[in-house]
This record gives C-alpha cells, sequence and structure tokens, in this order.
C-alpha cells in the first residue's frame, strides 16, 4: 500500500523518480507526487494515476534530489491535497510516508496548540510537522526524535532544503536501499532500483538511514550503528515489461509452465525432494498455515495435501484472523505463512506471533529479501519472477507447487514413501498448461457470452473448493462482478436461492472420487434453470450434456487438478474484465502489497 522512492545523485531524478512511481503503481494509485530540491523545494501533486502527474510536470521541477509517492488511500479521501508529499509550513522539509500513525490525532492536536497549521486530512503530515518542530540543523536528528513519538506503521523518506541528503526509517512497512555509482536510491520495493542498480541493502524494523550521493549508513532508531551487508538482486529489468502483452496479469498467467518449473528447480532429485527446511519432523505434531488472500486460498489447498499425504492434522487460519485469536500453538507445531509479496501485515503479524510461541516457522514467499522472508526461520522462495498484476495468478501456481513439494518432503522424511507416479506428473504438469493456453479462444468465447453477467456461482469439492473460491476471487476483483465460491454440496444450504436462468454457475468438476456428487449438484443448478459452465477433465456425457459451456482441462492425476482448474478460470476472469475495458493490473480500490492491517 502506497509506494515510496527517493534519489540523491549525480543525475537529474525527476525521469527517474516518475518512472519508478509508474513501476510501483501496484501498490496504490489514487494520486501521487513529487518533490525535488533544486536550491529550493518544488512540489507537484496530482489525484488520479501516475499518468496525471507525468502529463504535469514541467521544466521548472528539476534536481539530483527528490522524493515520490503513490497513494493508496487510509486516512483522507484522494485528491492533491491528501495526496504526498507533504511538507512543513515553512516549504523546507518534504516528507513521503507508506503506513498508517497511529496517534496522529493526539499529535496533531498539540502540534496545532503549538501553532502548526495542516492543510490535508491524512496522518502522514504529522510526521512533516512533528519532524520541523524537532530540527535543528540536523535533519536525521530531528527524524530519530519525531519517530520517537510515533506509534504505528513507516516507511519514510525525508528532506530538507538546506542538507544535501535523504533520511529515511522503517518500521512495519518495507524499505530498500539501492546502491549505484555515484547515486542512491531508496524505495518501497525493488522494482523501480534495478533500472539503475542490482545492488540493495533491506532495511529492517527500527531503523533509520542516512544516503548521500555516495555513501549510506543504517542504524537502529535507538542510535546503535549497524552494519548491513549488501546483497545483489538476481531478476532482470525484463521480467518488470509487458513485452508485447495488453496487461501483466495476462503475461503473468502465460508465464506460469515457466515459471512452475522455477519452483520446482532444484527440489526433485530421482524422486527424492529436496528443501532447505528446518523442521524436526520427529516432533513434528500439526502444521498451522496462515495467510490473506489468494495465498490463504492456497493454504487450503495444502491442508489437503499434508492431511492426505502425510496423514497429520493442519489448520488453515486467515492470518488478520488469526494474529487476534488464541491459537494456542504449541512447540511442536510447525508454522506455515505463504506471502507472494512477504510484506503483507497481517501475515507477517500472524508470523511474528507465531514465533514467539516458541515454534518453528516456514515461508513460502516469492519476493527474495522481503520481511517475512527475512523473519521465517527457513523457507522455501518460489522463483516465480515478479508478479506486477494486483490479481495474482502465477503466485498462486508456485505456492501450490512448493505446498505440495513441503507436504513431499515431510512424508519423506518421516520416512514415508512417496507415489513416484505423483512426483513424475508433478513435472508433466508445466506442458500441461500449455496445453490449456493453446486453446484460449475458448474461453474467450465463453467470456464474450458473460461478460455482462452480474453474479456468479463458483463450485467445486475437495481440492477443487479453494480453486473455485480463486476463481470466484479473480472474477470479483478485476471485473467487479460479484462472485462467490463455494463447496459445491454447500450450495443447497443457501446459494441456491439465488439460481436463476441469468445465474451462471462455475463448475470444477474432475475426474474422481466425487465426480458423481458434484454431477448431482450440476443436475441441481440445471433443474433451476441456472446456466451451468464446466471446467472438466472428464469425458462423461452427463457432464457435457447438463453444461451450456464447457472447458476441457487435460488429465492428470486427482491430486493435481487444482494446476490446471485454475488456469482456465484466471483466462475467464480476464477476459471478462478485459471486455468490459477495465484496468485488469490495477483494479480500483485495491494494492498489489497489503502493508497495512
Ligand atoms: O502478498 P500476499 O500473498 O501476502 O498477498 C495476499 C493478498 O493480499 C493477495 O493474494 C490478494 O488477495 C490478491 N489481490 C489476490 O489476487
Amino acid at each position: 500500500m502506497c509506494g515510496i522512492i527517493g534519489y540523491i545523485g549525480s543525475n537529474e531524478c525527476t525521469g527517474f523518480l516518475i518512472d519508478g512511481l509508474k513501476k510501483m503503481e501496484y501498490r496504490g494509485y489514487d494520486s501521487s507526487g513529487i518533490c525535488v530540491k533544486n536550491g529550493s523545494l518544488t512540489i507537484l501533486k496530482r489525484e488520479g494515476k501516475i499518468s496525471e502527474l507525468e502529463k504535469s510536470m514541467n521544466s521548472s521541477i528539476k534536481g539530483n534530489i527528490g522524493i515520490a509517492h503513490t497513494r493508496w488511500a487510509t486516512h483522507g479521501e484522494p485528491n492533491e491535497k491528501n495526496s504526498h508529499p507533504h511538507m512543513s509550513t515553512d516549504g523546507k522539509i518534504a516528507i513521503v510516508h507508506n503506513g498508517i500513525i497511529e496517534n496522529y490525532n493526539s499529535i496533531k492536536e498539540l502540534l496545532i496548540e503549538e501553532g502548526y497549521k495542516f492543510v490535508s486530512e491524512t496522518d502522514s503530515e504529522v510526521l512533516a510537522h512533528l519532524i520541523d518542530k524537532c530540527y535543528n540543523g540536523d535533519l536525521e536528528d530531528a527524524v530519530t526524535k519525531a519517530l520517537d513519538n510515533v506509534e504505528g506503521t513507516f516507511g519514510l523518506a525525508v528532506i530538507h532544503e538546506d542538507e544535501k541528503k535523504i533520511v529515511a526509517a522503517r518500521r512495519g512497512s518495507p524499505l530498500i536501499l539501492g546502491v549505484g555509482e555515484n547515486e542512491m536510491i531508496i524505495a518501497s520495493d525493488a522494482v523501480p532500483i534495478v533500472s539503475l542498480t542490482k545492488k540493495v541493502v533491506y532495511l529492517d524494523d527500527n531503523e533509520i538511514a542516512v544516503i548521500d550521493e555516495n555513501s549510506y549508513k543504517v542504524k537502529r532508531l535507538t542510535g546503535e550503528s549497524v552494519d548491513r551487508e549488501v546483497q545483489e538482486i538476481k531478476w532482470n529489468i525484463g521480467e518488470i515489461e509487458k513485452k508485447g502483452y495488453k496487461h501483466f496479469m495476462h503475461k503473468e498467467i502465460h508465464e506460469q509452465p515457466t515459471a512452475m518449473e522455477n519452483t520446482i528447480r532444484g527440489h526433485i532429485n530421482e524422486g527424492k525432494i529436496k528443501l532447505s527446511v528446518d523442521i524436526d519432523v520427529e516432533k513434528l505434531e500439526r502444521v498451522v498455515i496462515s495467510a490473506c488472500g489468494t495465498s490463504w486460498h492456497s493454504a487450503l489447498i495444502a491442508k489437503y495435501y499434508i492431511e492426505d499425504i502425510v496423514d497429520m492434522p493442519v489448520e488453515v487460519d486467515y492470518a488478520s484472523e488469526f494474529r487476534y485469536r488464541n491459537t494456542n500453538l504449541r512447540e511442536n507445531d510447525l508454522f506455515v505463512v505463504i506471502t507472494q509479496s512477504g510484506e503483507t501485515a497481517d501475515t507477517l503479524a500472524a508470523l511474528r506471533k507465531a514465533k514467539s510461541s516458541g515454534c518453528k516457522t516456514i515461508g513460502l514467499v516469492n519476493v527474495v529479501g522481503s520481511t517475512i522472508a527475512r523473519e521465517v526461520d527457513s523457507g522455501i522462495y518460489l522463483h516465480a519472477g515478479p508478479e506486477i498484476g494486483v490479481a495474482s495468478t502465477k503466485a498462486f501456481l508456485c505456492q501450490i507447487t512448493g505446498l505440495l513439494l513441503l507436504a513431499l518432503y515431510i512424508n519423506q522424511e518421516k520416512g514415508g514413501t512417496n507415489d513416484p507416479k505423483l512426483i513424475e506428473e508433478l513435472e508433466q504438469i508445466p506442458s500441461k498448461i500449455d496445453e490449456i493456453l493453446k486453446h484460449e479462444k475458448d474461453i474467450i468465447k465463453i467470456a464474450e457470452k458473460l461478460t455482462y453477467c452480474r453474479n456468479f456461482l463458483y463450485l467445486g469439492r475437495g481440492l477443487n473448493f479453494p480453486v473455485a473460491l480463486e476463481g470466484a476471487l479473480k472474477l470479483k476483483e478485476i471485473s467487479y462482478i460479484h462472485a462467490e465460491g463455494y463447496p459445491a454440496a454447500e450450495m443447497k444450504h443457501g446459494p441456491i436461492a439465488l439460481i436463476d436462468n441469468e445465474m451462471p454457475v462455475v463448475f470444477i468438476a474432475t475426474e474422481g472420487k466425487i465426480l458423481d456428487k458434484v454431477i448431482s449438484n450440476m443436475e441441481e443448478v440445471k433443474a433451476r434453470k441456472g446456466r451451468v459452465i464446466t471446467i472438466t477433465d472428464s469425458r462423461d456425457n452427463k457432464v457435457k450434456k447438463l453444461s451450456e459451456d464447457i472447458l476441457y482441462i487435460p488429465k492428470t492425476l486427482e491430486n493435481l487438478t487444482p494446476f490446471l482448474s485454475s488456469i482456465p478460470l484466471q483466462l475467464l476472469a480476464y477476459h471478462i474484465a478485459d471486455m468490459k475495458g477495465l484496468n485488469v493490473d490495477k483494479p480500483r480500490n485495491l494494492a498489489k502489497s497489503v502493508t497495512v492491517e
């Protein structure tokens, strides 16, 4: 939520900052702003997309030091006055902030009593005035003192008209330092940094960094200096380009065969699963998994895998619920978090809670170097590559790949025998996904018929129940069509009342123990004139007869059907949203990385 970026160096930086904001636009996109120092500070802010800011840029806005911000509104509606940067009243200090200042009301009242004038409704503006109040000729000192009074979360970058430096600080919101040649960058995300340098330093919570053109220093907010090593980003700038696709989401759907191969790479050797995870399998009694959104759907699939393959109890919880429950974690539990970004605030809080209860923690994380990746005891990197589209697609596939590997690994380490056919077939899945992608035209035809429907139901059973949830989430988040996912048999306990001749009901009806039961549910929908759309690998005539439209996926083992059944659902949601002319990669009100509660 919100992206911040700062540059200091030998080059004019406005182009870089605007470009950097565009690369982080998926973090928030309701307004944006920039402030550069060229003697004095010059500021420009605009409501709406970053393109609005870009259009308003002119030659008077230039400098070698600057900060910029793309906003996802929390406090105060999205408009120009609430957008960042925020400035001190004398215009000498400018700040960009990602996070929430929880005690901003009390700070604001005190500052108002002292004569400070506020122009916005945001929590962030208090930081500009508070730093101004603490300023006594040294920006680093002022930021440190100001933050001592602040409760809440921040990824913060601050500049002062009289100082040639950027001061940045983090608590709860990510910040990465880019170390270039005669230039330094600070940003919420590595994505805008890689065009200048692949050398980065990850800041930890409660750290402050001071950067100038040639150097950086990192300290704890309590004053101790920190010796933080420079790390190298492994992916390339090309991975964050659309490469001819209209949207990142479409590109990312098509990248899935390769992404999945990358997740598997190095983890299967002659039928054995190799993972560098620290699990005491002898003592292991229960697995507890926590995540949000799509990652939570992956967790539900993992529950089936671990219960089935390892025969061990598994609990799955929304991270936002887990963090405030009495969760009764025990020493012999394994706590697993799943996250694409590695920065989701609720998931991070759940992880910290689990760690404090003393059990081992594992992360399935996509973004290398992210906070969760650094805080888990051990984990599995997904290597899906950067996922830019707000709707998660390839990360989901790679998560369920990693989770299946984890289940197989635990079973193997406990002395169990894994089914060699399952492992062989897992390695065949990328080519089967390719097959599905080749038939995209069939999905487009169905999308054309369904574009203007107002409601959808998605139904599946067993492993394909979480796929139904995921299909519904994909549709609602990018097309703004109301969609619900249910276990197919639950339909008769309520949702069946919704069914009429305008209601598409998407069934995931794959071969397996309960296909007949799903067919009965299809009959029930048909009997009420509902429109049955089916994703299946079955050639059963009944399935065909009951379906208004049918999408065939290649045959695979029952346990692996989610890997294939989820793909047409992603494409269906994508094409419906695209046909409606919506901004697929940046759906309204959403942000890629949810770093607030
Ligand atoms: O980065 P994370 O995996 O922790 O993100 C969790 C959710 O915010 C995310 O999956 C969200 O639901 C996506 N928009 C779904 O497409």
